[in-house]
């Protein structure tokens, strides 16, 4: 939507029931329980400060005038929310372009699926690390340890009730690990014999005292395996959009976990991040929350999107912070070449 360029990834609950991955930026429910995040920006499933449902449907009744082309909702788990569906109505009221991020659980429920469609949702992104069942459930455990046949048959559904309509686009995101680095591949030859549109492999961002961080995290010594890898899927002409070409060798470059300059970045200037308690933020990236002057604190807690989100934020500045925590932000940027080609000429 290129006259109103923003878009907002919108981390919208902080709950995702009865999905537990291990990895999550979130952070651990028991760990939190003894020891509450208290850093601007941290995430919790256990937050207690998650806007109530009026506010965020009052913010979002006020979208229609702003420069918000696409909103990407992700979670927590959105699609079980009780406000998901007013939420996504006056998305689509305001002309806007909505992207659901979902653990996939949630589209076993035919009733999910039909409102999906009936919104004109533009694209579904879901889920799931690993052609392996029990590979992916070690990562992303279930109560009922049936996740990724869970997971598939959501994904399924979907694609099926969509049937010949062009929308909602079905996409697959796995998280890379170091131990799954054959996945990239793997996972891609899924997504395309499911019959998604596209597909993402975003390296696991894990900070350096996370108890998994030595076990998952890609190290230096994985860039051969991990550059090859991306070269093989990219090679393998599978019908799927996957994110742009220059992708691979910034999620290679971010391994080993210096920073670096983002010549012209989209954050706090066409992209900004949402948590769950109505914080705005230029990225998701923890240097950059850090970075953020107390005096650019902002909410949509109360908040007309109007003048929040009027315009891009000047020009795209170059920001020093690229790193592992923000490479995913890439491939949101680039929901167009997915969505927009199709809608252009509709
Ligand atoms: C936080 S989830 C929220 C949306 C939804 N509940 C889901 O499962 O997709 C959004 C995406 O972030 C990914 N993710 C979570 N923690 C991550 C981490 N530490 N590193 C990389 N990706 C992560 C998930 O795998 C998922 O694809």
């Amino acid at each position: 939507v290129t006259d109103r360029p923003l878009t907002l990834l919108w981390a919208l609950r902080s709950k995702c029931e009865p999905m537990g991955c291990t990895y999550c930026y979130y952070g651990l429910p028991d760990v939190h329980r003894i020891a509450p995040p208290t850093k601007a920006g941290q995430l919790s499933h256990i937050s207690p400060n998650d806007l109530k449902r009026r506010e965020v449907l009052a913010f979002a009744a006020t979208l229609a005038g702003s420069a918000v082309g696409r909103i990407i909702i992700a979670g927590g788990e959105a699609l079980d929310w009780p406000g998901i569906l007013e939420l996504i109505t006056l998305i689509k009221q305001a002309g806007i372009e909505v992207v659901v991020c979902t653990n996939g659980l949630p589209l076993n429920r035919p009733v999910i699926v039909e409102k999906l469609l009936a919104l004109d949702v533009d694209a579904v992104s879901v889920s799931l690390d690993s052609t392996d069942p029990e590979d992916n459930d070690a990562l992303r455990p279930t109560r009922n340890g049936r996740g990724w046949h869970d997971v598939v048959a959501g994904t399924k559904a979907l694609i099926a009730a969509r049937g010949d309509a062009e929308f909602p686009k079905v996409g697959l995101y796995s998280v890379v690990t170091r131990q799954r680095i054959d996945q990239v591949v793997l996972m891609g030859r899924l997504a395309a014999e499911l019959g998604a549109d596209y597909y993402v492999p975003q390296p696991i961002a894990l900070e350096d005292d996370h108890q998994l961080h030595p076990e998952l995290s890609l190290r230096v010594e994985d860039k051969p395996r991990l550059e090859a890898a991306f070269a093989e899927l990219y090679a393998a002409q599978l019908p799927l959009v996957l994110p742009a070409r220059a992708y691979p060798g910034q999620v290679v470059s971010t391994v080993d976990r210096t920073t670096s300059t983002a010549r012209g970045c989209f954050g706090g200037h066409t992209l900004f991040f949402v948590q769950p308690d109505g914080a705005v933020w230029d990225c998701v990236s923890s240097l950059r929350i850090d970075a953020t002057p107390a005096t650019a604190h902002r909410t949509i807690r109360g908040a007309d999107a109007a003048q929040l989100f009027a315009a891009p934020r000047g020009c795209a500045a170059d920001c020093p912070l690229f790193s592992y925590e923000c490479v995913n932000m890439w491939p949101l940027t680039d929901f167009h070449r997915i969505i927009s080609p199709a809608r252009s000429t509709a």
